[in-house]
């Protein structure tokens, strides 16, 4: 027997990364041993202080029944306490709700807000939830807003049409662009929100992996955005925590209070004992610095990503070394699937930028989420295939 998909599902384009995996599959059922610089997953491990959290977290009874909805208060407490030390953002308890990874919150957010047919405003390209998970499940119609290397990788507002939008996506340090946003480009995207009546969700997962003395600005620092903007979270990147689940949304009382909503219908919260470990993880921040492990941490990837958008240099590819996110973003000057074949049958496994949308054609994101010396291999594959 089998049953019919609702049109919702029929309308999702196939997962960028499930393709992606199968082909890898193949190669690895054929022995061949490939890099993957495919997935954007750290290799490093959780500190080892989060690892002891764990432990003694759920070694806890108390630890392991039903969460509040909108998250347990110590952990909604940390989180206000995190943004004021990081980002000098003020927020009380019910500004926050705690979520299964920022991915979940991204997704049910529109589901809050957004009624069918309705107008998302979607970058082009963009980490693919926001179109899919978010605006497609929820049968909200995308709108797309290019990102151009000549706009350094952010919309032109001049250029976008904001009628009948609904809701925005946003997120710097970016996915899969690794382009970083200035105040002043969060000023604009925040008064477009406020004088076309939009939602801005912006995406701030990768605020706390940036390099070279670069601190990722929080959109709730600049004036009116707490009319209109909620900021998405993540303990996944910030402490190498991406299977632990763990995330928030910040902002907007009535935002991040129609999101709790949805999610109320839908799971339970984080489990307790992973928002006790969340309240240890971000204690680690003493200021508005990035503590010990964090700077150690981005150390390791900053000398990756030097060695990896060297050699692309070298090659005579254009990529920036990026400011911020485990990615690099390359101009492979044509097809970006027929390029990332070419790797692949070299043995480095790379995501075309067409699987992030068409104004990412052209273009290749690799990561450096694998050792030093995987990257060294890789980068000797690459100029060896070309
Ligand atoms: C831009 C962006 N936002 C959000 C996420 C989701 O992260 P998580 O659900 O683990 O918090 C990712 C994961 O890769 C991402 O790249």
């Amino acid at each position: 027997m089998t049953f019919e998909y609702a049109q919702r599902i029929k309308r999702l384009p196939p997962y960028l990364f499930a393709e992606i995996e199968k082909k890898i599959k193949e190669k690895k059922a054929l022995g061949v041993d490939l890099i993957s610089l495919s997935i954007g997953d750290p290799d490093l491990p959780p500190p080892k202080f989060v690892i002891e959290a764990f432990k003694a977290e759920a070694a806890n009874p108390k630890n392991h029944n039903y969460s509040f909805s909108q998250g347990e208060p110590d952990f909604r407490e940390a989180v206000t306490g995190w943004y004021k030390k990081r980002f000098n953002v003020d927020l009380a308890p019910d500004q926050v709700v705690a979520l299964l990874g920022s991915k979940e919150g991204i997704a049910n957010v529109a589901r809050a807000f957004v009624n069918p047919g309705e107008l998302v405003l979607v970058p082009d390209p963009s980490y693919p939830v926001y179109a899919n998970g978010s605006t497609i499940l929820c049968d909200g119609k995308v709108g797309l807003m290019p990102l151009l290397e000549e706009n350094g990788f952010q919309p032109d507002f001049e250029a976008v049409n904001p009628s009948g939008a609904k809701m925005m996506f946003l997120n710097y340090p970016n996915n899969p662009t690794a382009s970083i946003a200035d105040k002043k480009s969060l000023e604009k995207a925040v008064d477009f929100a406020k004088d076309n009546k939009i939602i801005l969700c912006y995406d701030n997962a990768y605020s706390e992996i940036t390099y070279d003395s670069y601190r990722a600005p929080s959109i709730l620092e600049v004036d009116g955005a707490m009319d209109v903007a909620i900021e998405f979270h993540s303990l996944s990147k910030t402490f190498n925590m991406t299977g632990d689940r763990i995330g928030f949304a910040v902002g907007n009382k009535q935002l991040v209070c129609g999101l709790a909503k949805v999610k109320s219908q839908i799971d339970s919260g984080p489990p307790v004992y992973t928002q006790k470990v969340a309240v240890k993880a971000l204690a680690a921040y003493k200021d508005k610095e990035p503590p010990e492990f964090l700077r150690k941490n981005n150390q390791i990837l900053q000398e990756r990503r030097d060695l990896l958008v060297e050699t692309l240099c070298k090659i005579g590819y254009k990529c920036d070394k990026p400011k911020a996110t485990f990615y690099a973003w390359a101009n492979c000057k044509g097809d970006s699937m027929k390029f990332a074949a070419k790797l692949l049958d070299a043995g480095v496994a790379v995501t075309p930028g067409i699987g992030f949308g068409k104004c990412g054609e052209g273009y290749i994101r690799m990561t450096f989420t694998q050792p030093k010396e995987r990257i060294v291999e890789a980068s000797e594959r690459i100029s060896s295939a070309f």
